[in-house]
């Protein structure tokens, strides 16, 4: 089922030291609707890291174990590249360690591994984590093919080093879009366990941006509380280009559902790779 991916991690490395607290300009809505992502991903890709990295002696095939290991070394180097954006936010006043606390102890407490289990309960913890890790990837995949596809960012003039940020990694995460959902295939392909990771994976991810959004936009130092968010508004940013469409955010994730999905049907790996070529960041790294 699997598409025989070379995934090679790029050591990107970007320099935020001219990044705007508004980095789409007077778009503060749009802006910290993008930034939960810094909030959520970095914790979020290292448990991603943990769980694949316990799933490697489940793994009985040579092909899909590298794709394992590429996939492990590219979340790597996603959680570190949002990290520097947090530690950034809060050089500028803008302090997100209240959310990310909570953020640490959803991934690794609640998330985390369970000691004591036995070999078998074991097996199947870590396949369970597998299918919530297929179905937020799903949603990555989904974000990363919208921002190869949103020039209403440039319109806008968003920072260029922060729309590439968003296209490399949106980038990768079209590449290698499939690794999780083939992984958990491989683990145990019934159709009652994708449903169940999409199940408790979707609402939670849709959960945890409205609050993160709502925790930005209160901690702007520049807002004063003044700007709450509403679907509204994010309809309106997402007519002008700088938002996915949350009526198109809906139905990929039931396209998740029917019998015959493949995350292959969803975005273009020739179009990742046109921009991976392309990249200021991930060409600098190729230089490296
Ligand atoms: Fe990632
Ligand atoms: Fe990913």
């Amino acid at each position: 089922m699997h598409d025989n991916l070379v995934l090679e991690p790029r050591d990107v490395h970007f320099d935020w030291s001219q990044l705007p607290l508004h980095w789409i300009p007077d778009e503060p809505m749009a802006t910290h609707t993008i930034n939960v992502l810094h909030l959520l991903l970095p914790e979020g890709e290292r448990w991603f890291v943990k769980v694949f990295k316990e799933a490697l002696p489940l793994i009985r095939d040579d092909q899909l174990r590298e794709e394992v290991l590429g996939f492990i070394g590219q979340e790597a180097i996603h959680a570190e590249a949002h990290q520097e954006v947090l530690d950034h936010l809060l050089g500028q006043g803008l302090d997100p360690r209240p959310y990310v606390r909570q953020i640490t102890w959803l991934f690794r407490r609640v998330l985390g591994d369970k000691p004591g289990l036995t070999s078998r309960q074991h097996r199947e913890n870590v396949i369970e984590r597998v299918a919530f890790i297929a179905a937020i990837e799903h949603f990555t995949a989904f974000l990363g093919n919208w921002a190869l596809n949103s020039p209403g960012l440039d319109r806008a003039k968003a920072d260029p080093t922060m729309v590439d940020l968003l296209r490399w990694h949106g980038a990768e995460e079209v590449e290698h879009r499939s690794v999780a959902y083939d992984l958990m295939r491989h683990l145990d392909p019934g159709y009652l366990r994708r449903v169940r990771g999409m199940a408790v994976s979707g609402p939670l991810l849709i959960h945890l941006w409205i609050r993160g959004t709502r925790f930005m936009l209160a901690a702007d130092p520049s807002l004063n509380g003044s700007l709450v968010p509403t679907w509204r508004e994010a309809q309106k940013a997402a007519k002008r280009g700088l938002l996915p469409e949350p009526a198109r955010f809906l139905r990929s994730a039931l396209r998740y559902f029917s019998p015959s999905y493949h995350p292959t049907k969803e975005g273009s790996s020739s179009q990742a790779l046109a921009y991976l070529a392309k990249s200021p960041a991930a060409r600098a790294a190729a230089t490296h």
